[in-house]
């Protein structure tokens, strides 16, 4: 690296601190210039391989081809109408794509621009549908940043410090934590502990006849990667029918090809009445989509949804394009899904700091703990590997309760040799922090 590339990246960093608010806080001080698929370059001319794909956007790596050219088209169409004011034919269009792969019949879709957003509008949907206040969401959950999503997630800190207070009539409920079950029970015993908690909820703090909806990740994402039971996301459909609830699944990361399914709830063989998509539809392009049953859809009043930006017409072709491109990646996708799972599971065998592998497709993660028997948290280490493999030129996420899991969010897309290496250096630096410790 040269001395002038190496102070270009300097200035930035401190001209960043200088005009960008602290609480906005970037995971690395990596200033990026370039990317493409899976590789990331930086102002100072080094690659990295991105195994982070922008919190779980990139499940068809930087810049897939279709998408920047369907961009460039639309170009020299129109860049913004807004919805609320002129129709458009790409935000029908989506809405009929998505109408097609939605794991419910008959969807009737709106857009916004953010996973936050479309849960805020799930969350009004089923309030309008059901004319009640309550809200159940789980502990560990993580629905987003806006004070009603804030409200529902279920982790502390550091999202909700000095935020309170915060939206009313939001119950929490426990989710089941295989690795981490309640003291005295056995996995097996996870899924139907927390169906109890959720009916002892329903005499303890809210009457089930109060609830509107149900909101939950079939797979816990900021949560780390946790995978519920089928028999838990079952309960949960058979308890929202029986009470007239609206069962809402947020898909904002689970969803759109990263588990080998278009949606994760796919796996669980369930249908919700409500889906929230986001992160990874619009293929790098900010647009978020709420699909559900016409008749809770069409709930509340017109003009009471929207939004000036939502479903603008640039991310709606980006999505199009992407969407395609995600249904003919999933063989390739569950693929690689696969080999991942196999090398992490080698992984744990061969380095005692890794407690838990787990994931569903290309949405898999490692939690690291202490000691196997305690499962004392090692955030630390995990941080220190985090740091090990950057050295190395891979790039990966934290995530977690107790922020000791590394979970990885590669392309769908990804050469199946750059996978294997990546995990290689993933290997290395596991090791280089044992050695250290
Ligand atoms: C499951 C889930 N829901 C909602 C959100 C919020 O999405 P956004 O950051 O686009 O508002 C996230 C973001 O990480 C998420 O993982």
């Amino acid at each position: 690296m040269t001395i002038a590339k190496r102070r270009e990246s300097e200035r930035l960093r401190a001209e960043r601190d200088a005009v960008i608010a602290r609480s906005v806080r970037t995971l690395t001080d990596l200033f990026i210039e370039g990317a493409s698929g899976h590789t990331l370059r930086d102002v100072d001319g080094r690659e990295f391989t991105d195994l982070t794909g922008g919190i779980g956007v990139l499940t068809t790596g930087h810049r897939p081809d279709p998408v920047v050219r369907a961009l460039r088209q639309q170009l020299d169409r129109y860049l913004h109408l807004c919805f609320m004011v002129f129709n458009y034919e790409p935000y029908v269009a989506l809405a009929k794509a998505l109408r097609g792969i939605a794991p419910l019949p008959d969807g009737k879709s709106a857009f916004f621009n953010s996973g936050a957003e479309a849960i805020e509008n799930a969350v009004k949907t089923a309030r309008a549908s059901t004319g009640r206040p309550a809200i159940v969401s789980f502990q560990n959950s993580f629905h987003g940043r806006t004070l009603l999503t804030l409200s529902l997630t279920g982790k502390y800190q550091p999202y909700k410090v000095g935020f309170e207070p915060f939206a009313p009539e939001v119950y929490q409920a426990p989710f089941p934590y295989h690795y981490r079950c309640p003291p005295g029970h056995s996995e097996a015993e996870c899924g139907p502990l927390a169906l109890e908690g959720i009916e002892r909820l329903f005499h303890a703090q809210v009457a089930p006849e109060k609830v509107a909806a149900i909101v939950f990740e079939p797979i816990q994402g900021e949560g780390g990667f946790i995978v519920p039971p089928k028999e838990f996301v079952r309960g949960l459909r058979e308890l929202a029918t029986k009470h007239g609830i609206v069962l809402v699944d947020d898909e904002v990361q689970a969803g759109l090809g990263r588990t080998a399914r278009m949606f994760a709830i796919e796996h669980f063989g369930v249908q919700p009445d409500l889906v929230c998509t986001a992160k990874a539809l619009g293929g790098g392009l900010p647009i978020s989509g709420l699909t559900g049953r016409a008749e809770i859809m069409d709930a509340p009043v017109p003009g009471s949804i929207g939004g000036t930006f939502g479903g603008n017409p640039l991310a709606c072709v980006a999505a199009l394009e992407n969407l395609r491109l995600i249904e003919a990646s999933l063989e390739a996708g569950a693929r690689l899904g696969k080999a991942i799972s196999n090398r992490l599971e080698e992984i744990k065998e061969a380095h005692p700091l890794v407690g838990d592998v787990r994931g569903l497709g290309c949405m898999q993660a490692l939690e690291f703990v202490r000691d196997p028997r305690t499962k004392e948290s090692a955030r630390e280490e995990a941080k220190a590997i985090q740091r090990e493999a950057r050295e190395r030129g891979l790039l990966v996420l934290t995530a977690g309760m107790y922020d000791n899991v590394i979970r990885l969010l590669p392309p769908i897309t990804m050469p199946p040799e750059a996978m294997a290496r990546a995990l290689d250096v993933l290997d290395e630096s596991i090791g280089a922090v044992e050695r250290s410790r």
